[in-house]
């Protein structure tokens, strides 16, 4: 029973090492100056293709370390954060999703849309992971929830063609028309989540 006990303690330690980023919020902040160039813009946009930044303001901490070691080893690939990513070290990158992930915050909700209610019941099947509003159920996974709706339907499309890989994503993308996407997309981009990141 006692050493039942210890080990189960033990592996209890041993996931909450493994899963939780360890930054510091603070040298967090000075660290992402530069990302607000572009990602603490109102309407900043890619060019070619024309797709608007994505939030990350409230991002989950533990994706945005995935996030950024896949641009890092270039995994994912994208010319601009492949090179913004390139020069971070581990420590940078724990500290800036900390720092990241206590923008709190929502931008202000738009209009209702019709394509929502459609997207609200398609998206039944994104909630095991994604949750009903697309605030995620485990900070592995990315939060939906007010992420613009051209970079989401771009992400999507990219998981679709393989541009962009992951076991998981891939599967569920593949199912989708456009007319899923587009309606998908605009279910979680109406709902109150994610925000520009600010200097704070
Ligand atoms: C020149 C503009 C620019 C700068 C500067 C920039 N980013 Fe990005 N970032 C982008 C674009 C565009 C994307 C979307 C790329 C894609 O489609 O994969 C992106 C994507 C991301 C993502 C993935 C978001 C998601 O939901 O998967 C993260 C995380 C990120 N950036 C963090 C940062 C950090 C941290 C910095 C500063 C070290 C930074 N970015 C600097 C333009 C920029
Ligand atoms: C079993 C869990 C799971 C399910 C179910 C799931 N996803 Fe995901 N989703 C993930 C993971 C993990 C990622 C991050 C993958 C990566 O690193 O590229 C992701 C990423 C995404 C992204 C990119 C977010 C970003 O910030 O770049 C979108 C958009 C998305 N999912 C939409 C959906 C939709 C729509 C559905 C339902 C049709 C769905 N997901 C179902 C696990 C899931």
């Amino acid at each position: 029973m006692y050493i039942q006990r210890i080990l189960f303690t033990l592996l209890l330690m041993l996931a909450f090492t493994s899963v939780s980023a360890q930054g510091d919020p603070e040298a967090g902040r000075m660290k992402a100056y530069t990302c607000t160039g572009c990602h603490g813009i109102i309407d900043y946009n890619n060019s070619y293709p024309t797709y608007h930044v994505p939030r990350i303001g409230g991002q989950n901490s533990e994706y945005l370390v995935i996030a950024l070691q896949a641009y890092q080893s270039g995994k994912r690939k994208h010319s601009t954060m492949n090179l913004q990513a390139e020069s971070l070290s581990k420590q940078d990158i724990e500290d800036i999703a900390v720092y990241l992930a206590r923008h709190s915050d929502s931008h202000p909700l738009k209009s209702s849309d019709s394509n929502a209610l459609e997207g609200q019941s398609k998206s039944e099947i994104c909630q095991t992971c994604h949750g009903a509003t697309g605030i995620s159920t485990q900070p592995i996974y990315p939060n939906l929830a007010g992420q613009h709706r051209d970079y989401l339907s771009k992400a999507l499309n990219d998981y679709r063609s393989g541009a962009r890989q992951d076991p998981l994503m891939s599967g569920f993308a593949a199912n989708l028309s456009d007319d899923d996407i587009e309606d998908i997309v605009s279910w979680y981009a109406n709902q109150a989540g994610l925000t520009e990141m600010k200097d704070r």
